[in-house]
């Protein structure tokens, strides 16, 4: 039995209450989070925009060390530190074979999978994970191993948050030195995509959001500029990108109205990229006449559009050379009793993100 935060159906209240985790399989492992970081993607399990099942643990984006190993498991040990990867490929569907494994079939349907028993009857985890949790039961390939130099607690970030947004600007933006950037919503996963594009050499960079408070911590991602959302915003980025707008904008909100702000942020020409994920009653419109005559291009960045066993060492790496610190993106740390003010701070767009931290 450990202990996690768990919730009964849509809407309604965490409750922090004992589970039963599931036997070892073969080819698992058993994880002891050290951290878990509380990501938008969280709440929309519980609000409506996802349609989980439930009783569901919460939690995807984690850091821990090895536990136990299944009986078949190689190359992993007891005390391994790891990052999880909420999304690991099966390397053998259309999509993996084809160079795009974050479209891998076998995530897809991977929403809320049965992962162990609470009060004897199933229990289904967040993203095949259910990080906040004292242990998580995982296959191996859902483990990314960490380099030394990286503290565990912030490591739990590699997992989602900084894989998804820095992902976005390499790997589906693909920002090039010197292109201005604009990010549009500045949580764990916005002020991620600021990192990337201050590592990708961009510039100007700047960041938007409707919470005023977010100048400090964007500039401490790296923005070069910081403005506040309303009406006339498009006009004020033409003017700092010498009246043609953006070469990219990154939307990392998940609303119809800010993938309408990114796209009047960009240039004719210019690199939409949607990081956020919206839900299925909230309609974009585009005028025929304008998608002709601006030219952009529009894409979705899926979990930053990479292979994280790739992505994650490499951002270790980089965390490693100095070149790297998430540490500005922990506004807080919390317990587990911590989740549902966490989630109230989301839904106000206060502070960035929420770490989950286990005692050691
Ligand atoms: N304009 C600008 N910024 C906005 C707006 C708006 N209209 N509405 C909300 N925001 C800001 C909030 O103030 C907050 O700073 O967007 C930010 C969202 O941050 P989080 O809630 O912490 O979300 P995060 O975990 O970063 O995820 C962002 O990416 O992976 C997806 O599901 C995730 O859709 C979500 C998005
Ligand atoms: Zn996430």
């Amino acid at each position: 039995m450990v202990n996690a935060a768990v919730v009964h159906g849509a809407g309604q209240d965490i409750e922090v209450t004992a589970i039963e985790l599931p036997d070892l399989g073969p080819h698992d492992v058993r994880v002891k989070v050290a951290a878990a970081g509380v990501c938008h993607s969280d709440l929309s399990m519980t609000n409506g925009t996802f349609t989980p099942a439930f009783p569901l643990v919460l939690g995807h984006e984690a850091a821990g060390t090895i536990a136990a190993v299944g009986s078949d498991v190689t190359g992993l040990e007891v005390g391994d530190r790891v990052v999880v990867n909420w999304a690991p490929a099966c390397r053998r569907c259309w999509f993996c074979l084809n160079s795009q494994p974050w479209l891998c079939t076998a995530v897809e349907g991977n929403v809320s999978p049965v992962r162990g028993t609470i009060g004897g009857d199933p229990l289904h985890v967040t993203l095949g994970v259910g990080a906040f949790a004292e242990e998580i039961v995982l296959p191996t390939d859902a483990v990314v191993p960490l380099a030394p130099g990286v503290p565990l607690d912030v490591a739990a970030l590699l997992g989602c948050a900084v894989v998804t947004g820095v992902g976005a600007v390499r790997n589906t933006a693909a920002v090039r030195p010197g292109e201005s950037v604009v990010v549009i919503g500045l949580g764990g996963v916005g002020l991620s995509a600021l990192l990337g594009a201050h590592l990708a050499g961009a510039g100007p960079i700047i960041a938007v959001d409707i919470s005023p408070d977010k100048e400090e911590l964007a500039r401490t991602a790296g923005a070069t500029h910081f403005l506040v959302s309303h009406d006339k915003l498009a006009k004020e980025i033409r003017g700092l990108t010498d009246g043609r707008g953006a070469d990219h904008a990154l939307e990392c909100v998940g609303h119809s109205a800010t993938i309408r702000t990114a796209w009047q942020s960009t240039r004719r020409g210019g690199r939409v990229t949607v990081v956020g994920v919206g839900r299925r009653d909230d309609t974009v419109s585009f005028n025929a006449l304008e998608l002709y005559h601006f030219a952009r291009t529009i894409g979705v960045s899926v979990y930053g559009s990479g292979d994280p066993n790739r992505d994650i060492p490499l951002l270790a790496t980089q965390i490693e050379l100095g070149r790297l610190d998430l540490e500005p993106l922990v506004s807080h740390r919390i317990g587990l009793d911590g989740v549902t003010e966490a989630f109230e701070r989301m839904k106000s767009g206060t502070g960035a993100r929420s770490l989950l931290v286990f005692d050691s």
